[in-house]
């Protein structure tokens, strides 16, 4: 009845959506917090503490719409590159989510799961990301994979580490291994491959972003900047998707 009511609300939307054919797995590079805060002269880590919100009103946005995966590119492998004064602060917001996140999703009904090689972080942090992971993990409805230090390339990496050991050990032989072994020792293992990536900013790449999954996802970029995306954008986006013919590389 709720989602009947929230159906009908997101119809009047201008975009045509069809909820009956959402996408069931969307992924978003948030890109552009930079620039956004530079356009108003403020500095670079104040466009990752309004992108941060954004973040989680997307994701709000995207349970009531009805999307059952949701994947996004917090922080990769490569950003550790960046400014110390700005890494410190992109840890913080994530700290933030993780120690108050809960709280704010309370009710909601999702379940979140982090990618990427958390090894990287305190012991502390890793506690933190295991206590999320735990406390939402009988929610059934929208799932949100949040990327902390993830690269596609490292992940695809790690599975093929993982499958040469289970080789070794005599689990399978190397003529048993196909696709699937693949995408079973990604971090997504279980999930659909994303039908849909999103990329604001005006940049027209996957940055090491679900290499392997991105296979045959649509994607839509957009010269917004993430701080301003809003649901009228991520329903813009999805009604671009169906309109999109997808083959699979059949006919
Ligand atoms: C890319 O914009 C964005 C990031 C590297 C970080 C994304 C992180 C957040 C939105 C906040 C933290 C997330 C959570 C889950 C709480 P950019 O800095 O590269 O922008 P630019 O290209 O304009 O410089």
């Amino acid at each position: 009845m709720i989602m009947l009511k929230l159906k009908n609300l997101f119809k009047k939307s201008e975009h045509n959506v069809d909820f009956d054919n959402l996408p069931q797995h969307i992924g978003i590079i948030m890109d552009g917090n930079g620039r956004w805060a530079k356009k108003r002269g403020l500095p670079r880590t104040g466009g990752h503490a309004v992108g941060a919100k954004t973040f989680e009103k997307i994701v709000e946005d995207a349970g009531n719409i009805g999307i059952k995966i949701v994947t996004v590119y917090a922080f990769s492998t490569e950003n550790w590159n960046r400014p110390k004064e700005e890494v410190d602060t992109l840890m913080s917001l994530l700290e933030d989510y993780l120690d108050n996140g809960l709280e704010r999703l309370a009710g909601r009904d999702v379940k979140i799961h982090f990618i990427g090689d958390r090894s990287a972080f305190s012991d502390e942090f890793q506690k933190k990301i295991c206590h999320m992971e735990k406390a939402t993990e009988t929610n059934s409805g929208l799932l949100l994979n949040v990327a902390l230090n993830y690269g596609g390339r490292a992940e695809i990496l790690n599975a093929v580490k993982e499958i040469c050991h289970k080789v070794q050990n005599g689990e399978f032989s190397c003529s048993d291994i196909d696709e699937k072994t693949i995408s079973d020792h990604l971090y997504t293992a279980g999930q659909p491959d994303p039908d849909l990536i999103i990329r604001p900013s005006g940049e027209y790449r996957l940055s090491n972003f679900l290499m392997w999954q991105s296979a045959y996802s649509e994607l839509w970029f957009s010269n917004l900047l993430w701080p301003d995306f809003s649901k009228e954008n991520l329903l813009e986006a999805i009604s671009d998707y169906q309109k999109r013919n997808r083959r699979f590389g059949g006919v």
